[in-house]
């Protein structure tokens, strides 16, 4: 028994750490997934390592920041079941001196590049809902997983903008599941602690896991479970669920 058979996964942030690993859980369940990126040498080495039947995914080169890209990923993709939005931007920068630029493009890629999506995807998922043509694939594989982090809840020096925007995304998630609900899709956030991705390479490793309870960053693999489980469960909606080794409770 395949769990995700039949249901078309959609994941921004494919090509590389969180967005990856989820994709290719996603896979593994059965869900076709289509990876978003900017760099299509990147999509394409991270399709080459796709779970088998290899044929059943594929990649869309495009930015979360524009609302063409989301319009073209729409027509292109009608029957997407399960979007996850996982592109992100970090920050390492005090406030004050973070320049515009920098300050406009984390909120756009974070923030309303997920809105987008959500956007986009949302009514369509719902469209089909009304017409009923979603009857073979089952109704729990209709949902939305929104990655937000645990700076949305934690203070973290150096992360102002990119925590603005990731608190952004659960207030999101909660005021979309309660639209979405009635029309069958259901919306969810993970709040990832520290993670061994790109993301945290620069960062100094052994501070971070003093502090860490469990006393490690988590693999990408473990956010990825936390993203099937999301998928699969038919009665998870509006959860926000910490994935971050006990850090959120020091
Ligand atoms: N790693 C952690 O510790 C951690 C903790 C909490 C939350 N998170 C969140 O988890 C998500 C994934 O993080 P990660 O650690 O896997 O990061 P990562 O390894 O740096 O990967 C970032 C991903 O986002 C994509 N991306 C960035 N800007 C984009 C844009 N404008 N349009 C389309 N795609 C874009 C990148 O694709 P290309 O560069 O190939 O275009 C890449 O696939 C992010 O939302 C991050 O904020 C991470």
């Amino acid at each position: 028994m395949v769990p995700l058979a039949g249901s078309h996964a959609l994941i921004t942030g494919g090509s590389r750490g969180i967005g990856l690993a989820i994709a290719h859980r996603l896979a593994r369940e059965g869900a076709a997934c289509t990876l978003v990126g900017r760099d299509e040498q990147r999509l394409q080495a991270a399709l080459a390592g796709a779970p088998s039947p290899a044929h059943a995914h594929s990649y869309l080169v495009g930015d979360v920041r524009h609302a063409d890209f989301w319009a073209e990923a729409v027509a292109q993709r009608p029957n997407i079941s399960i979007l996850v939005n996982a592109a992100g931007l970090a920050q390492n920068s005090l406030l004050v001196r973070t320049r515009d630029e920098d300050l406009q493009e984390i909120l756009d890629v974070n923030l309303r590049g997920t809105i987008l999506g959500c956007r986009s995807f949302g009514k369509s998922m719902m469209k089909r809902k009304a017409g009923m043509l979603l009857l073979a694939v089952r109704a729990h594989s209709r949902s939305i997983i929104n990655i937000s982090s645990l700076l949305a809840e934690k203070g973290g020096q150096g992360a102002t903008v990119y925590a603005a925007s990731k608190a952004g995304i659960i207030g999101l998630t909660r005021a979309l599941a309660t639209e979405m609900g009635p029309f069958g899709v259901r919306v969810n956030t993970i709040l990832p602690g520290y993670i061994k991705t790109d993301m945290t390479e620069n960062l100094k490793q052994s501070l971070l896991q003093e502090k860490i309870p469990l006393g490690r960053l988590g693999e990408p693999e473990e956010v990825a479970d936390a993203a099937a489980f999301l998928a699969k469960n038919s009665y998870a909606s509006n959860c926000i669920l910490n994935l971050d080794g006990g850090l959120s409770a020091t």
